[in-house]
């Protein structure tokens, strides 16, 4: 079976730019992916490819086996743009069913209610977009790319204007998301997000790929951290596997131990650290 999403040796070019160089990028069922990258990386390029809304200079990308932007693909992804902004004389109800038509779903009235209920809009179904505040809105934004239930999702920055209760709700959205098998394409610079949920990352510098893994497999150990009566003692170098010979050593010394954190670089650090800041 294909892959829910695949680029092959994906570039685009705006005149003399090269947004995009030779991106190899593939999505299986169930995955979610986060697309990290600086300002200019290419990350709406790339998935503005996907959706078939800019034709690439060289490679491919499909959606479920069929190229990008054909009838086919488009009816198995949903998208949230980076800057969306709904008619505000609709209400949240109407922008939900204003996309069923476009996207020719028979959900009806049951559809709406559960994508309304699912990002937390289950009251406000009857209030105007104008009187939405911007994380209401991103919220819509989301429900409408799950009109349809689409096989792959792609989210242009869904929680920039999010409260931290907002974010949370949409981590948890998530991987609700990928539980029912939609893959999801995340493009974020909410690096804590990210690390939490994505299964994979894949960071663009200048149009290419310049790393990509699990997130637990780019961090890597700083040392364990050990609490005790006489202060904090921090042995650099060390791993979780060490974790039990220190706590003992220091039990037989006669510390009285309260905690041992194992500490790890961030995504941000490796992030800071590919992109050269
Ligand atoms: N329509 C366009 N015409 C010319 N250049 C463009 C166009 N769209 C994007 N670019 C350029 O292509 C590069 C990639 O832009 P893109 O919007 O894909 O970056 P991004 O990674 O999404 O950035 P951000 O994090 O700021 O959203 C940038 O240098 C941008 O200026
Ligand atoms: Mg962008």
């Amino acid at each position: 079976m294909s892959e829910v999403l695949e680029c092959h040796g994906l570039s685009k070019r705006y005149g003399a730019k090269l947004a995009l160089e030779s991106v190899d990028l593939t999505l299986a069922r169930g995955e979610l992916v986060g697309l990290l990258g600086p300002n200019g990386a290419g990350k709406t390029t790339l998935m503005k490819s996907a959706c078939g809304l800019l034709r690439p200079s060289g490679g491919s990308v499909s959606v479920c086996g069929a190229p990008a932007g054909s009838g086919e693909a488009l009816s198995r992804l949903g998208y949230l743009a980076e800057l969306f902004r709904f008619p505000g004389w609709l209400t949240a109800e109407e922008v939900i069913e204003l996309h069923q038509g476009l996207s020719r779903s028979r959900g009806g009235a049951a559809e709406r209610a559960a994508l309304l209920d699912l990002v937390g809009l289950g009251e406000a179904r009857g209030v105007k977009v104008d009187a939405m505040s911007k994380g209401m809105q991103q919220r819509l934004g989301i429900a409408q790319a799950l009109v349809g239930t689409p096989h792959l999702l792609l989210l242009d920055e869904p929680a920039s204007a999010l409260d931290p209760a907002g974010r949370r709700a949409v981590r948890e959205l998530l991987l609700s998301l990928r539980q029912r098998g939609i893959s999801v394409l995340l493009n974020s610079h909410l690096l804590s997000d990210v690390e939490l949920v994505c299964d994979r990352v894949v960071l663009l510098v200048g149009g290419r790929v310049v790393r990509s893994g699990r997130p637990a497999d780019l961090v890597r150990p700083r040392g364990v951290e050990v609490e005790t009566a006489s202060g904090v003692h921090t042995y650099e170098g060390s791993t979780r596997e060490d974790a039990p010979r220190i706590v003992s050593e220091l039990v037989a010394g006669g510390e009285q131990v309260y905690g041992v954190r194992v500490l790890a670089s961030t995504l941000e650090d490796v992030y800071l650290e590919s992109v050269g800041a």
